[in-house]
C-alpha cells in the first residue's frame, strides 16, 4: 500500500480505500477485536461498509462478535469526560480487552475522543484513525494529540497517543455539509502558508469547484496527500511541541479567541480563517512579514468563501479575554506563530513563538471588525 511514512505509522490517502479497510488494518494494525467508534451522522453512511470490511478480513469471518460498535452523539459539546466514560463502559461491558484496537471513524471530535479512550483504556490500546471530515483528514487525525474538553476549556484533558495507522478516504467527503468542507480548507491553506506557497494556488483552483459541485471531492486526493505531508513533516521534527510544531498554530492564537468569543457559533476553520487574516496583518505591522503577505492570505480565504472579518457583535475585549484564558498564554506577552511570507514562517530564533504586545494586536482586531 502506498502510504506516507514519516511518523512511524502509515498514513494511507486513497479514494475508495474504506472498502479495503479490513485488509489495510489487517496488514498494519491487526488485532483480535475491533471497536469502531463513530457518531450519529457518520454511522448511517459509513458504519456498514466499515464493519463489513473489518469482519470479512478477519480469520473468523463467520462470526461478527469481534467487531464492536459504539455510536456517540455528534458535536463538540459531546467531546467530554462523560462520553469518555460512556465509551469505556461500553467497551468493558462487551468484554474488550488489551487485544482490542479502536477504529475511530468520523471527524475530529470522534478522533480526539476515541483516541483519548485508546490512550487510557487498559493503560493504552492501539487506535486506527479513519477521518471523514477534511479538517480531520489534514489535521486532527495526524500527529497523535488526543483530548476531551472540560468546563475550563477545550482539550484541557488529554494525552499524546499516536495512531497505529491513519486511513483517509477522500470519497467520504461527498456527504460532508459544504460549510464543514469549506472550514476544512482553512487548515489546508494554513499548511500552504507554513510550508509551500504552491499549495495555495491549488486550493484556490480546486476548492470553489468542489464546493460548487462542479467536481467531486475525490479530486482533492493529491491536495489532501500533500497537506498531510506538510503536517507530518512538522510533527516528525517535533512530536511533543517543544519548538517547530508551534508553527501549526498560525492563525490559532487569535482564531481560538474568536472561536470562543463567538460561543462556538463559528466553526473552528472559520475562526481560524479570521485568525490568519489578523495574525498576518500583525506580522506585517510588526515588520516580521513581507509587505503584501496579509493581503495575499486574505484574498485566498475570500476566494474560498471563508470569513475574513470579525462579526461586529464580537468585541475585541471578549476575544482577548478568551485568548488569555488559554492555558499556555496566561503570563507575559501573548505569543504568535507568524509568517515571514506565504510559504515560510518566521521566528526560528525564538523557538517559533513570537511575543507581540497587546496594544498592537488589539488595534489589528479593531481594524477587522
Ligand atoms: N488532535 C488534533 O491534533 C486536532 C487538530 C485539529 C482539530 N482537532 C479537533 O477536531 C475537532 C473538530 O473536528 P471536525 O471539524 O472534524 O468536527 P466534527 O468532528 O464535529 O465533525 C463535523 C460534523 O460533520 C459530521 N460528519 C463527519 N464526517 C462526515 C461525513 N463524511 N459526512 C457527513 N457528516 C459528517 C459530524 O458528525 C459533525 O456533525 C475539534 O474538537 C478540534 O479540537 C484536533
Ligand atoms: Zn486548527
Amino acid at each position: 500500500v502506498p502510504s506516507i511514512d514519516l511518523l512511524g505509522y502509515p498514513i494511507v490517502v486513497e479514494s475508495g480505500c474504506l472498502a479495503r479497510l479490513g485488509s489495510l488494518v489487517g496488514a498494519c494494525a491487526s488485532a483480535h477485536r475491533y471497536a469502531v467508534v463513530t457518531d450519529d451522522n457518520v454511522a448511517p453512511r459509513y458504519l456498514a461498509p466499515v464493519r463489513d470490511a473489518l469482519i470479512s478480513a478477519s480469520p473468523r469471518a463467520t462470526s461478527s462478535d469481534h467487531v464492536q460498535t459504539v455510536v456517540i452523539p455528534p458535536g463538540e459539546e459531546h467531546k467530554t469526560r462523560e462520553q469518555w466514560a460512556a465509551i469505556t463502559d461500553a467497551l468493558l461491558a462487551t468484554g474488550c480487552g488489551r487485544d482490542t484496537t479502536i477504529v475511530a471513524v468520523g471527524g475530529g471530535v470522534v478522533g480526539d475522543l476515541a483516541g483519548f479512550v485508546a490512550a487510557t483504556y487498559m493503560r493504552g490500546i492501539p487506535v486506527v484513525q479513519v477521518p471523514t471530515t477534511l479538517l480531520a483528514m489534514v489535521d486532527a487525525s495526524v500527529g497523535g494529540k488526543t483530548a476531551v474538553d472540560t468546563p475550563a476549556g477545550k482539550n484541557t484533558v488529554g494525552a499524546f497517543h499516536p495512531p497505529a495507522m491513519v486511513v483517509i478516504d477522500p470519497a467520504t467527503l461527498a456527504t460532508l455539509p459544504p460549510r464543514e468542507l469549506r472550514a476544512g480548507f482553512a487548515e489546508v491553506i494554513k499548511h500552504g502558508v507554513i510550508a509551500n506557497a504552491d499549495e495555495i494556488d491549488a486550493v484556490v483552483h480546486l476548492a470553489p469547484r468542489v464546493l460548487d459541485g462542479i467536481e467531486v471531492p475525490t479530486v482533492l486526493e493529491p491536495l489532501i496527500e500533500r497537506s498531510v505531508r506538510i503536517k507530518a513533516n512538522v510533527v516528525a521534527a517535533d512530536e511533543r511541541e517543544q519548538g517547530l510544531r508551534k508553527v501549526l498554530n498560525f492563525g490559532h492564537t487569535i482564531g481560538h479567541g474568536v472561536e470562543a468569543a463567538s460561543d462556538y457559533t463559528l466553526l473552528h476553520g472559520e475562526a481560524i480563517a479570521i485568525g490568519m487574516v489578523a495574525e498576518s496583518r500583525l506580522a506585517e505591522q510588526a515588520e516580521i512579514a513581507e509587505p503584501g503577505t496579509a493581503s495575499a492570505i486574505e484574498r485566498v480565504l475570500g476566494d474560498v468563501g471563508l470569513p475574513t472579518r470579525i462579526p461586529r457583535e464580537i468585541s475585541v475585549d471578549r476575544i482577548f479575554a478568551a485568548m488569555r484564558s488559554d492555558k499556555k498564554q496566561r503570563r507575559g506577552a501573548l505569543e504568535y506563530a507568524l509568517p515571514k511570507r506565504v510559504g515560510e514562517m518566521a521566528g526560528e530564533s525564538t523557538g517559533w513563538g513570537i511575543p507581540i504586545n497587546d496594544a498592537l494586536a488589539k488595534s489589528v482586531l479593531e481594524e477587522l471588525r
